[in-house]
């Protein structure tokens, strides 16, 4: 817990940040009017101004022939809701939204009481006010677009911005997920698939805290499903349910015709040990997606160092290994599987004169270690964790970034303190894309958004990413983009929607 003083703090600095990011989604509003005016003239402005004014934002999805809608690849990042906090301070709009195809919110949670959907921080996903200081800070952008009445109906919180987000500019097509669960929240997954009651609300109640919210379909984050009676079956019939109850939604707002659906993906594990006993080509016909999670290799828990993201090992822990594990195993299909990777690195303390000094051929990797070595203070504040290295910290200071071409990870060596840093960097990234192309993969993600370097362009993992499969990113638009979605929404919630004054502004402004 923070101190008070500390509380008051971060929120003066919460609320000078959020005054920046209103100024810049005051232009992007500002350029979307002038892009519905002038549209084809002033597309290359929006653009521009969309990357934040500045010169060393990532592009966007540029200079590449067009592509229909959904076609191309996923190019997905994780956001989470303790992103925004000192000393993250991180905002969805800080994403290079130009550049995804899917933005997954991380986490909500399962109540084991109800089986029920919750938010884990709703201050954060839904109360957070990201618009009323751009009022008082009041400029000429201020008074002419984003006037008290247009204010009042913008939905709040990181939830509401993302939905604002992906509705205000035509450009670009992305969709948000709402992700369930994560790495502390596996407990619950457990209660829920042995009891029908608590399934049955766990089910009804994501299916409408994803619709109600704006989302455009669910994530599943359990890690992991253990090998059971109960659980793989368990896993299984979860996923079934949420596709019927999602198919009868949309049947309920489309009727026949559907052109897109609320998509399901699954986060699932990248090793065989949590693989191969659970019911994959069953839980196939009902997902749009695996997430496979091909980082996290090597850590704390292992027995000795090695890459943790590394896409190609002589062991099963590789980002091939999953990726062929799936598809030969399970038959799944390629194009449903999506990448995993890190931005961010882990580390390991390794105690041994030998590795000084450093040079090209010292092997860093398969050697014992003693701890994960300490992040400094402002680092390891940001995750909580030792060990683990946001990608825009790294290289570590003093260190030179390396790239092992064998194992398609890159890493860094601090020899004064003996620390080994392995992570993704902008080479690994365009390599796996081609890896992605080859192999007719789905795409890749990322995990998370808040280590990625979104202000360099030549330092960007997404930007790199998208480089790689040639900036063939699937822009399929968000499922409120129908008019059939927004005029069910108002039906069904009135007034009272988190959505609703602005859903209605939408309406009556597209008539
Ligand atoms: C874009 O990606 C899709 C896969 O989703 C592929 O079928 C298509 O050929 C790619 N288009 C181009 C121009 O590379
Ligand atoms: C505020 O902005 C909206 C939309 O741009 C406009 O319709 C309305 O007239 C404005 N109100 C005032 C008081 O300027
Ligand atoms: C951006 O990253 C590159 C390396 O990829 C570096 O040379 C350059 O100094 C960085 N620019 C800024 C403004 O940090």
């Amino acid at each position: 817990m923070l101190g008070y003083s500390e509380q008051q703090r971060s929120k003066t600095s919460i609320i000078s940040h959020l005054l920046i990011l209103l100024i810049i989604i005051t232009i992007i509003i500002e350029m979307c009017l002038y892009n519905k005016i002038f549209k084809s003239q002033r597309s290359d402005d929006i653009r521009d101004n969309f990357r934040n004014g500045g010169d060393q934002v990532p592009s966007m999805v540029q200079n590449q022939k067009p592509h229909d809608g959904g076609k191309g690849y996923v190019s997905g990042v994780y956001y989470s809701n303790w992103s925004p906090y000192t000393p993250r301070f991180h905002f969805p709009h800080d994403i290079n939204l130009m550049q995804v195809s899917h933005v997954y919110y991380a986490f909500f949670r399962i109540n084991s009481k109800t089986g029920g959907i919750e938010s884990t921080d709703s201050w954060s996903d839904l109360e957070m006010n990201l618009y009323k200081p751009l009022a008082i800070k009041s400029s000429q952008l201020v008074e002419n677009n984003l006037n008290d009445s247009v204010q009042n109906i913008l939905p709040l919180g990181c939830v509401g911005e993302l939905f604002y987000l992906k509705n205000a500019c035509s450009e670009k097509k992305f969709k948000v997920i709402m992700s369930i669960g994560g790495w502390s929240d596996s407990e619950n997954f457990k209660t829920i698939v042995g009891d029908d009651k608590l399934l049955q609300n766990f089910v009804d109640s994501s299916v409408e805290t994803m619709f109600k919210l704006g989302f455009d379909g669910i994530d599943i984050d359990w890690e992991f499903p253990e090998n059971n009676k109960i659980e793989p079956q368990g896993y299984l019939k979860l996923v079934k349910m949420l596709r019927l109850k999602l198919n009868n939604l949309e049947s309920q707002i489309f009727g026949e015709s559907i052109e897109d659906h609320f998509q399901i993906s699954i986060a699932a594990p990248a090793f065989k040990d949590k693989l191969f006993f659970l019911p994959i080509s069953e839980i196939d016909q009902y997902i749009d997606y695996w997430n496979m999670m091909t980082y996290d290799y090597y850590g704390s828990w292992s027995e000795t160092t090695g890459y943790h993201s590394n896409l190609f090992s002589e062991t099963e822990l590789s980002g091939n290994f999953a990726m062929h594990y799936m598809i030969d195993e399970f038959s799944v299909d390629s194009s449903k599987l999506v990448l995993g990777m890190a931005a961010y690195g882990r580390s390991f303390h390794i105690k041994d004169s030998k590795f000084q000094p450093f040079t090209q051929n010292t092997v860093l990797i398969n050697q014992h270690f003693k701890g994960v070595g300490k992040p400094g203070k402002e680092i390891d504040k940001a995750d909580g964790k030792e060990g683990i290295w946001p990608y825009k910290s790294l290289p570590k200071k003093g260190t030179i970034e390396q790239y092992d071409p064998k194992y398609v990870s890159a890493y860094c060596f601090d020899e004064k303190n003996s620390i080994f840093i392995s992570y993704d960097n902008t080479k690994s990234a365009k390599t796996k894309a081609e890896y992605v192309m080859h192999n007719k993969l789905g795409g890749g993600f990322w995990w998370e958004s808040c280590g990625e370097a979104h202000t360099n362009k030549s330092r960007s993992l997404i930007n790199a990413f998208n480089e790689g499969i040639r900036f063939n990113v699937s822009s399929k638009p968000s499922m409120f983009q129908d008019m059939r979605v927004i005029k069910f929404y108002l039906n069904k919630y009135g007034d009272d929607g988190f959505l609703s004054p602005y859903l209605k502004h939408l309406e009556s402004s597209k008539q």
